[in-house]
């Protein structure tokens, strides 16, 4: 494993790190785990994760498939518990996984270098989504798949006046995470091909403020 480093940052991005693993882990049990494994099951070749985060992906990607798996992270905080992660993961994995200190609106990689990307939780934060999509296809290979998994702006307009409302508070909680995006309508834009995707909702009240898209994007031939 390789890693790169190069930003400070602030007091809120200590918290979200410290407190990622355990405010997810009954939801990641329960529900999100399985998709994780099902959605990442088909990775394989050179693979790209943007906003790679404590890692919760690791665990989810078959060894034997992945020739070289890169992690990209901006936040430090976040970086220090994916590098653990990564530490305790199958050696097979483990010697092929980068981790890089970037965005995803600006991927270190040549054109078309990248077999998949994987996007989990993390459209709803980066600072320019068009841009971070736009980045994803530059550095897929034609015919290459974006796998993603992003919590998105509710069909309901009621909900969807809440999410507006609650957004700039959870900007400010998580990391810059927003409620409202609407990921699938970026990807489409992009012009990338959904070939197979869903939508589901966590279980509980916090499951209509968070419904989620999951799903393979591909990109162009
Ligand atoms: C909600 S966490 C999700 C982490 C992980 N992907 C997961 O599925 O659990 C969002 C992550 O996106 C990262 N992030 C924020 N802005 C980013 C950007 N511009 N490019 C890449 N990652 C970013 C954050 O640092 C954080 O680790």
């Amino acid at each position: 494993m390789t890693t790169t480093s190069r930003r400070p940052a602030g007091i809120w991005s200590r918290i979200f790190a410290a407190l990622y693993d355990p405010v997810t882990a009954a939801a990641e049990r329960r529900v999100l785990g399985w998709h994780r494994k099902s959605l990442l099951a088909g990775a394989a070749g050179v693979v790209v994760e943007i906003g790679a985060g404590t890692g919760a992906n690791l665990p989810h990607y078959d060894p034997v498939r992945i020739g070289r798996l890169i992690l990209i992270e901006p936040d430090p905080f976040m970086r220090q518990r994916l590098k653990g992660k990564i530490d305790g993961t199958a050696p097979q994995l483990r010697g092929r996984t980068e981790i890089v200190d970037g965005t995803a609106e600006d991927i270190d990689l040549p054109d078309a270098s990248a077999d998949v990307v994987a996007s989990t939780l993390v459209l709803c934060s980066v600072a320019d989504p068009a841009a971070a999509v736009a980045e994803a296809i530059r550095v897929l290979k034609p015919g290459g798949h974006l796998l993603f998994l992003e919590h998105v702006c509710s069909e309901q307009a009621s909900v969807r006046r809440w999410q507006d409302r609650l957004t700039p508070i959870q900007r400010r909680v998580a990391s810059g995470c927003h409620l409202n995006r609407d990921t699938l309508a970026a990807l489409r834009n992009a012009g990338m091909e959904l070939d197979d995707w869903r939508r589901w909702e966590l279980p509980g009240a916090a499951g209509r403020l968070l419904p989620i898209v999951e799903g393979t994007a591909r990109k162009a031939d």
